[in-house]
């Protein structure tokens, strides 16, 4: 037999390029569908925040785990201190040295609702 050396050779390049443009597209593909998730993902999460979730990510550092108080006074029975109104316009505008802008509006109402009922 008289085969060409180079057929061998030419064999594994070949299949070494479809692979490398096989993982290369996958590669792409993941990545884009990554980036569609960071950004729809991120969007459903704020969406679909539970009070308390707001309260684990923007409160607790300030009115403590147990609604205790620290930096921020004790939440507990705030309720019957403050309207939800009242609270709606403080976690939405901050007062004294609480910041504003830490509840997005559309989920003042609820979160207002949720912390005046905090025992
Ligand atoms: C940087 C610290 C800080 C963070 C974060 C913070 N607070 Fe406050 N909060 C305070 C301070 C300080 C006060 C007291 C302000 C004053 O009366 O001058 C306060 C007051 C309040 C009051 C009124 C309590 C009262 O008895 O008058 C409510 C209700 C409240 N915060 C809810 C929240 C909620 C809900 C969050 C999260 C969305 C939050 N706070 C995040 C510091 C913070």
């Amino acid at each position: 037999m008289n085969r060409n050396p180079l057929i061998p050779f030419l064999l594994i390049v070949v299949i070494g390029i479809g692979l490398m443009l096989t993982l290369s597209f996958n590669g792409l593909n993941n990545a884009e569908e990554i980036a569609a998730e960071k950004e729809g993902g991120g969007a459903e999460e704020q969406a679909a925040a539970t009070p308390e979730d707001i309260y684990k990510q923007s409160c607790i550092g300030c009115h403590g785990d147990q609604y205790q108080g620290g930096v921020g006074p004790a939440l507990k029975g705030v309720g019957d201190k403050l309207s939800e109104e009242e609270i709606a316009d403080i976690v939405v505008n901050g007062k004294g040295s609480m910041p504003s802008g830490l509840v997005p509006a559309e989920k003042a109402a609820e979160m207002a609702k949720w912390v005046s009922e905090i025992k």
